[in-house]
């Protein structure tokens, strides 16, 4: 079963803590949401996660094995994909199916033809596969990322920003496809949209390096006092019933847009 433990961590680039006294656990196949604003620390635990950069005060293990043994670096990385913000900083070739192949290359895995057909296969670019990758469209190289990331085989998928280049739709149907072919694994997602946030099974809010909030989506997005703490806003349909609320209009607690349908179609 994967598993994340980050156990009392505390990080500084040089000039005060970024991240302090930080805890939690992530186990099994679920989809976990760390939300938080810009400079909340949250690239800062991805890099973290994954060994690129030194962690000194307290621990963080990865199905099991520390980030600070850096024997086992190797093998942690080998369990993590991450999928970054930008995905043109990330192609390390000019040919899509090359590009596909490295991880398992550089994993020295078997049948890597295979895997490369699969992977491109499962995110709809087999016909794409001689492509120089910086021609793809937006929402083809973020496909592209993902089938990179599925090469690998991983337990672990960390998903910075990874979307936000996207309209609404695209990042929609992103979303849905990361948690189709990762339904079995672990996935977290880094966001800094409370929208983005809601699907999850269960949401982390970062705030100045600390962790405010972890709960079920609907106990940590409702609590509108919370996400302001967190300088995030609210998700759509919880702003909608604030503004109700600041013209005397009550109505019950809502997460989602269908939700907020739902009451206002029944208001009388
Ligand atoms: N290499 C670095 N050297 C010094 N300070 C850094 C470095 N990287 C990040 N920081 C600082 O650490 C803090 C946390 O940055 P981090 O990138 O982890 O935040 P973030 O939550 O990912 O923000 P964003 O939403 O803007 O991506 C910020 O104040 C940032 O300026
Ligand atoms: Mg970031």
């Amino acid at each position: 079963m994967p598993s994340i433990v980050v156990d009392n961590i505390s990080f500084s680039y040089g000039r005060g803590d970024v991240l302090s006294s930080l805890s939690f656990r992530a186990e099994g196949s679920c989809h976990i949401s760390i939300l938080g604003s810009n400079g909340s620390g949250k690239s800062t635990l991805v890099r973290l996660i994954d060994g690129l950069l030194p962690l000194r005060r307290g621990d963080i293990l990865v199905n099991g094995i520390s980030v600070k043994d850096e024997k086992s670096i190797r093998e942690i990385r080998e369990s993590i994909a991450i999928i970054f913000q930008d995905p043109d900083s990330q192609f390390v070739s000019p040919v899509l199916e090359e590009d596909t192949a490295f991880g398992p290359e550089n994993y020295e895995m078997e049948n890597i033809d295979q895997i490369v057909s699969r992977s491109l296969s499962a995110v709809s670019l087999s016909d794409f596969r001689k492509r120089v990758p910086q021609t793809l469209s937006g929402g083809e190289k973020e496909r592209a990322q993902i089938a990179g990331a599925l090469a690998v085989n991983p337990d672990i998928v960390l998903l910075d920003e990874s979307f936000s280049m996207l309209d609404d739709d695209g990042r929609k149907e992103m979303d849905a496809l990361v948690g189709d072919i990762w339904k079995e694994r672990l996935i977290i997602s880094i966001t800094h949209s409370a929208d983005q946030a809601i699907n999850s099974d269960r949401v982390i809010l970062l705030s100045g390096g600390k962790l405010i909030a972890d709960g079920s989506p609907r106990e940590v997005l409702c609590s509108v006092s919370l996400l302001r703490k967190a300088d995030v806003r609210p998700p759509f349909a919880v702003r909608v019933r604030e503004s109700l609320k600041e013209r005397g209009i009550s109505i019950p607690p809502v997460l989602t847009t269908g939700e907020l349908k739902e009451v206002l179609w029944n208001f009388r």
